[in-house]
């Protein structure tokens, strides 16, 4: 037998959704008469665009005769893909992004834990508490978490995120080589101002240290000034690399398809101290561990794009907006305190009576019928609290929310 990853001995049993889902499947079978509305993962409900589905079938069509058949494509996404992201979400914006800083990918999900391959074992990472539990799972996998005491691991950084700073984290007090920032942020669904981060931009810059920045909600900013893309910060190109999704913008959590960022000017160094720019070790790395997207996926995402794509990307992340509104507004009327929801489709949300998350869970979905994520699950500064996500249809959404106002 060979010797295994002795790390996964240190991850929690399942990964956080999975043991949602678990619980989820578990009470349906003990109930089954019962319709559980889901309001845990976050997970898309509207259809494909229309101007998706035509580019798909077109994409299609052409593999299917002998001059349209593609093979194997670039590792690091079709140029048509690459020129329209690098054009649209950067320089029509004024940030001076180029197709060869892009990398596309099959989600945000696999490129955030796949980084961890180009960065030092030896690296400090620090995470919002809470935060995604992709970054601190990988982290343990890649072995740069420590030992784990009271839900705290010992080589983590942790940055902590509650109410008393509006979910917007101090600077760290320990050096930190890795900071993974999320805004709009799952799971509190605060989103971030340019002054507040410019701060952490200064931080890394000054420290030498490198930014994830995971704005797979981008989408979903609405209030004028707050920050979509991290490079709208000066000196972010130097020190940030930027992890994007179409999941929940245009509805491909089952389709896939995400890039990420690699500015060209963001450097790191060898042990021996010699300079090397981080998109030429992306590069590396994709080429030798993924065989990039599938065209469909890629021509489907080049779809979003258009003048119908963009139409009907501001029309869903609106629909998911609106339930955002309606659960924070039933949660204020029953007595929880609610935040997010305004720029993102995450509300975060306690009864604050000292009910643990897994048994607040546990409440919503007995009494209720609705599930939700325990906000334990994304760290220790979770506990007590639950995540809404406003993905699931308007009609569940109200149904849901009327079971709560009307039983709680
Ligand atoms: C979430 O619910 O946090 C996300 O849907 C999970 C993911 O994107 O992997």
């Amino acid at each position: 037998m060979i010797e295994v990853n002795d790390n996964f001995r240190l991850l929690p049993v399942s990964y956080l959704f999975s043991e949602v889902g678990r619980r989820i499947a578990a009470f349906k079978a003990e109930n089954p008469g019962k319709e559980v509305i889901r309001m845990d993962i976050g997970d898309v409900t509207t259809p494909l665009f229309p101007s998706v589905v035509k580019a798909m079938h077109e994409a299609v069509d052409e593999m299917s005769t002998v001059e349209g058949f593609r093979g194997y494509g670039p590792e690091q996404g079709y140029p048509f893909l690459r020129d329209a992201i690098a054009l649209n979400d950067y320089r029509q914006r004024g940030i001076d992004i180029m197709s060869d800083d892009i990398f596309v990918s099959d989600g945000a999900k696999s490129d955030l834990g796949n980084l961890g391959d180009i960065y030092s074992r030896d690296c400090t990472v620090a995470v919002m508490n809470p935060s995604y539990p992709v970054y601190v799972d990988d982290s343990v996998i890649d072995g740069r978490a420590g030992v784990l005491t009271d839900g705290i691991w010992s080589n983590l950084v942790y940055l902590d995120c509650d109410p008393d700073n509006g979910f917007l984290p101090k600077l760290p007090e320990r050096h930190a080589d890795v900071i993974f920032l999320c805004f709009p942020d799952n799971p509190t669904g605060v989103a971030i101002g340019k002054a507040e981060l410019q701060k952490w931009v200064d931080y890394a810059r000054e420290h030498g240290s490198l930014i994830i920045y995971d704005s797979a909600y981008e989408a979903f900013v609405r209030t004028p000034g707050i920050v979509r893309s991290i490079y709208e910060i000066p000196g972010a190109i130097d020190v940030a690399i930027e992890v994007r999704s179409f999941s929940k913008t245009a509805g491909f959590t089952g389709l896939r398809c995400g890039y990420t960022v690699v500015p060209k000017s963001v450097k790191g160094r060898y042990a021996d101290g010699s300079e090397v720019s981080l998109n030429s070790l992306w590069n590396r790395r994709q080429t030798t561990k993924f065989n990039g997207c599938s065209y469909v996926s890629q021509r489907a995402a080049a779809a979003v794009y258009t003048t119908g794509g963009r139409h009907d990307v501001k029309a869903a992340t609106d629909y998911y907006l609106h339930n955002a509104s309606i659960i924070k507004e039933a949660l204020v009327k029953v007595g929880f305190k609610a935040y997010g929801g305004d720029d993102s489709p995450y509300v975060w949300a306690s009864p604050c009576d000292g009910r643990g998350s897994w048994d607040l869970f546990n409440m919503l979905l007995h009494e209720f019928n609705f599930s939700t994520t325990p906000g334990c699950g994304f760290g220790t500064l979770g506990e007590g609290y639950v995540r809404f996500t406003g993905f699931n249809t308007l009609e569940n959404t109200r149904k849901a929310m009327e079971r709560l106002v009307e039983g709680f």
